[in-house]
């Protein structure tokens, strides 16, 4: 990547610092912005991975990974709507720091996506955007969100329940089918495979917690 690109990343990122900050500034914060933020990051890291992996465009798809999750930094949660806000929030900013139409219009497409596969405007299926919906799954089923999920309760009975339930979803998911490239579901996999291996030992040891 030349340092135009990464001159035009920066000001991506700081775009998005600037949202979460004007939310805060608002009186709307939420604790749930750091860990987004952070999982913003890890997505455009295996986001660049996956594009170096499979010859595709680096800096469209480090933007989009910036941009994915923007609407999650306002005060309100637009639930499966949130990579559409996403998009829109994003067009005004990316006509102004000069992206080519083309370009824009692949950012702007692998963000509306990310959520359902559908954006609310026309544009064909890119490599690009497969990827970005690749490395926002990767990283959440990755280890910082089963951190997460257990940081959430001290009631080991409900934590297993929730484990129990959460298993049958991976072992679902590990029959393949729901990622768009290769190298893509391969860190799938690998995290999934941790996942699975570890909630099925927590579920074994349930069983041996028991009075005697
Ligand atoms: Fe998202
Ligand atoms: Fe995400």
């Amino acid at each position: 990547m030349n340092s135009h690109a990464t001159e035009r990343l920066r000001k991506v990122a700081d775009f998005v610092k600037a949202r979460r900050a004007a939310t805060e500034a608002a009186g709307h914060s939420n604790p749930g912005f750091d860990y987004r933020w952070k999982h913003t990051l890890r997505v455009v890291q295996y986001g660049k991975r996956l594009a170096e992996l499979e010859s595709a465009n680096i800096e469209i798809i480090m933007a989009a990974c910036l941009l994915h999750d923007i609407s999650k930094f306002d005060a309100e949660d637009y639930g499966v709507e949130h990579g559409r806000v996403s998009a829109r929030i994003a067009r005004p900013f990316l006509e102004q720091i000069g992206y080519e139409k083309e370009t824009m219009d692949n950012i702007l497409y692998s963000i509306a996506v990310h959520v359902d596969d559908n954006a609310d405007f026309e544009h064909p299926v890119t490599i690009e955007s497969k990827i970005v919906s690749d490395a926002d799954n990767i990283d959440r089923f990755g280890p910082y969100r089963l951190l997460l999920l257990f940081n959430q309760t001290e009631d080991y009975g409900k934590l297993i329940e929730q484990a129990s339930k959460r298993l049958l979803t991976l072992k679902k998911y590990r029959e393949g089918g729901i990622m768009g490239t290769k190298s893509g579901e391969n860190l799938f996999n690998r995290q999934l495979d941790l996942q699975i291996t570890f909630l099925e030992r927590l579920v074994e040891d349930s069983r041996l917690t028991v009075e005697i």
